[in-house]
């Protein structure tokens, strides 16, 4: 198994990126090979609607993307890690997930080219944020989940934590569990 981590904080060692750390962790027990990209370190431009990926399966913005997309198909699993800006996903999560046009044709369909790889791919979420309540995160939790349901992805489910000072996350026992649990499933056999 291949488990990819996209993690989608500027701030690296923050809580998303502890979190991330520790399901990748998870998944390395479950026997899986890791990888992790952090998107502040790309160049990853917004997407312009031009369709043209729609028809060839190619985006037209040549940045650090393409890597990304293939590190994506050659993944089994892929687990997002990010916190709550604004109510919403970083710039950085969301200029990666609209880029995620690429694979997919006109009908949002995935595209001829990709469908073997990305259907039934796995998919999870970890997210953080300031306001005590984790569920503060819920709209970033659609967002992801909703992607996964219109396109027969299989949701490996989410993690919901509260932090707000770089780290403060480490204090958090059970969401570390929660993380480290999350990366086993993304490697495990499923029923
Ligand atoms: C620009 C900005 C906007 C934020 N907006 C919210 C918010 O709307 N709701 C919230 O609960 N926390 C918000 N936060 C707090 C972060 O979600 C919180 O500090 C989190 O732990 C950061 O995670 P990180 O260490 O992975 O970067 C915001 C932080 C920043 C820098």
């Amino acid at each position: 198994m291949n488990v990819l981590g996209i993690m989608g904080s500027p701030r690296i060692g923050g809580n998303s990126d502890v979190l991330l750390n520790r399901a990748l962790e998870g998944a390395r027990e479950a026997g899986a090979r890791v990888q992790k990209i952090v998107l502040a370190r790309k160049h990853i431009a917004g997407c312009r609607d031009c369709k043209k990926c729609n028809k060839t399966g190619i985006c037209v913005l040549k940045d650090d993307m393409a890597g990304i997309q293939e590190r994506i198909l050659e993944a089994d699993a892929v687990l997002h890690s990010v916190p709550v800006y604004f109510w919403a996903m970083t710039s950085q999560m969301k200029a990666y997930l609209d880029r995620w046009c690429v694979f997919f044709d006109a009908e949002w369909k995935w595209h001829k080219a990709y469908h073997p790889k990305m259907r039934g791919k796995r998919i999870g979420l970890l997210t953080v944020c300031g306001d005590p309540n984790p569920r503060t995160a819920d709209p970033i939790v659609h967002s992801f989940r909703m992607t996964a349901e219109m396109t027969g992805m299989r949701w490996l489910g989410s993690v919901m934590a509260s932090a707000s000072d770089k780290g403060e996350i480490k204090g958090n026992e059970i969401a570390l569990q929660e993380a480290f649990a999350l990366g086993k499933k993304s490697a495990a056999a499923l029923p």
